[in-house]
């Protein structure tokens, strides 16, 4: 039983999401995904159109999702591979580096984003 997890905002879901859902689970048996927390976000300076709840219940939905967690820091991570008893992390590659810390705890993947899609972009052209 192999478990992944990745981390996200996941606002207004694309098909850039679905590709990294679906890539992810395909390296293991168990996909859990930490969304991030509205609080989270607002300490990012990053604000989500749809809230914590909504983008949760709709990352749950996905099939190749087993389990949606809240992500409310960034310090967790160690904790969560460890409680979930973690394979792989995955990230796209936006965040390549980012997390080579990790590699001491599980393996770490960035997979390649899918190109000329991101949530930014769609708010920025339905403003
Ligand atoms: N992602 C991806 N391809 C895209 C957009 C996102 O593979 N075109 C991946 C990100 O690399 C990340 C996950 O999807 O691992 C969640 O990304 P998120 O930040 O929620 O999505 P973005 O659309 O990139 O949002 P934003 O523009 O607000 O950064």
């Amino acid at each position: 039983m192999k478990t992944v997890i990745t981390y996200g905002t996941f606002d207004i879901l694309h098909i850039g999401h679905i590709n990294l859902l679906k890539r992810a689970k395909d390296l293991g048996d168990k996909l859990i995904v930490a969304v991030s927390s509205d609080a989270f976000n607002r300490g990012k300076h990053k604000s989500s159109l749809l809230n914590y709840e909504n983008r949760k219940t709709v990352v749950e939905a996905i099939c190749y999702v087993d389990m949606v967690i809240a992500e409310n820091s960034w310090e967790q991570k160690i904790e969560d591979i460890q409680k979930y008893k973690v394979d792989t992390f995955v990230m796209g590659d936006d965040w390549e580096g980012e997390f080579d810390f990790l590699k001491e705890y599980c393996e770490v993947i960035y997979l390649p984003r899918t190109e000329g899609i991101s949530t930014t972009e769609i708010k920025t052209d339905i403003s």
